[in-house]
């Protein structure tokens, strides 16, 4: 394997010193970039691009192409391919997002699911991660990622997005078995889908959990962060020589952050209605924060941008342990321009807080 020319994003994830704060997009590869646009109309459509290894690939580095300050690559696919191949039926309504043909409402339906085997039923995904890799040749380190049960579970039971979750939270209350007993099937199927990423080449891993913030404080720790607890303790942490760092990023999980850190993750993912400095005190050294500017701050002027990404390091303060990050996906309005500008500015700014 050829050695990584550009580390810092995985440094900084374990807290090791770095020379300027690391960064990358959630969604960097996406609809407000043109030529993810077109390459999506080439492809015919969103789930094409995913499952066919060459388009992933080429649109994985249609961000890195555009932005050499991207400090990371992400695997262009979609939580959502494990509840497909678990047999729901995945397809995509233009402008409406994620739906699935079957869903999951009863004990019997749950008990019919299968464990996706990651080589014989994602295998796409494998080499998507391998071919992506490859042509990496050791420029940023690759992320790998998958759903939280949690939010997965929300996709399976309600059939697609949702304001309420109101199926899924019926049955929490209902039917706590039969919810368990789905959120334990797809934790088994999350544990090998992200070591088999882990074999095929991704250099760290996070796990997407969405729709966590909207539980309860109970049902939070009951119903999605055993879940995720129980993965990361069956993920493999060493590969190619080197850790593989975790990020568990709940949105909305801001209330919850010292007992997210114990979960046993090396990093926590942070949307943006924390401040970051009060963060970094609450879980002290056990874990990095990967996070946390609005989003929306991206339609505002580039002058705009850049006061708010200073304001973000300030908060941080100095030292390693910060992976600059959006709080949730950059948004198809965005200008691309602006993208740019919050990257280097990122980059321009940190120095001042590393050795
Ligand atoms: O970050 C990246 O660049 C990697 C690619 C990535 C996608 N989806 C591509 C995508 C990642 C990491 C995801 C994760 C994902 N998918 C999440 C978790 C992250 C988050 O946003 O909270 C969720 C909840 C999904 C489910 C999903 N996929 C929804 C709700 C939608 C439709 C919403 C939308 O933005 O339109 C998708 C589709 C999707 N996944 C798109 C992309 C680029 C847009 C599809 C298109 O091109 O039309």
């Amino acid at each position: 394997m050829t050695a990584l020319k550009n580390d810092r994003f995985l440094r900084a994830l374990l807290k090791q010193p770095v020379d300027v704060t690391p960064v990358w997009m959630m969604r960097q590869a996406g609809r407000y970039l043109p030529e993810y646009r077109a390459s999506r109309a080439k492809a015919g459509d969103f789930m094409s691009l995913c499952m066919n290894p060459e388009f992933a690939c080429e649109v994985t580095m249609q961000p890195l192409d555009r932005y050499p300050q991207l400090d990371a690559a992400i695997l262009f696919s979609d939580i959502l391919t494990i509840p497909d191949a678990m047999g729901q039926g995945l397809y995509f309504e233009t402008g409406e997002g994620p739906r699935f043909k079957k869903v999951v409402s009863t004990m019997a339906d749950i008990e019919a699911l299968p464990i996706p085997d990651p080589h014989k039923d994602l295998g796409y995904v494998m080499d998507a991660v391998s071919t992506i890799r490859r042509e990496l040749n050791g420029r940023v380190p690759l992320i790998g990622f998958s759903g939280s049960p949690w939010t997965l579970a929300t996709y399976m039971v309600e059939g697609g997005s949702s304001k309420d979750y109101r199926k899924t939270k019926t049955m929490l209350y209902d039917n706590p078995q039969a919810l368990h007993l789905l959120l334990d099937k797809l934790a088994q199927s999350v544990t090998s889908y992200l070591n088999g990423q882990i074999m095929a080449g991704a250099q760290a891993v996070q796990i997407f959990d969405s729709w966590g913030g909207n539980l309860s404080a109970a049902a939070y720790q009951e119903f999605s962060l055993a879940y995720m607890r129980k993965i990361v303790s069956g993920l493999i942490r060493e590969h190619e020589g080197r850790k593989v760092p975790v990020i568990l990023f709940t949105k909305g999980g801001g209330l919850w952050l010292e007992s997210i850190a114990d979960a046993g993750a090396d990093a926590l993912g942070l949307d943006w209605t924390c401040d970051i400095g009060n963060a970094r005190a609450r879980v002290g050294n056990k874990v990095a924060l990967q996070g946390n500017m609005d989003p929306t701050v991206l339609y505002a002027k580039p002058e705009a941008i850049r006061t708010e990404v200073g304001r973000i390091l300030a908060s941080y303060g100095k030292g390693s342990g910060h992976v600059f990050n959006l709080g949730h996906g950059i948004t198809p309005e965005v200008d691309p321009e602006h993208a740019g500008a919050f990257l280097r500015a990122v980059h321009e700014l940190s120095a001042q807080y590393h050795e």
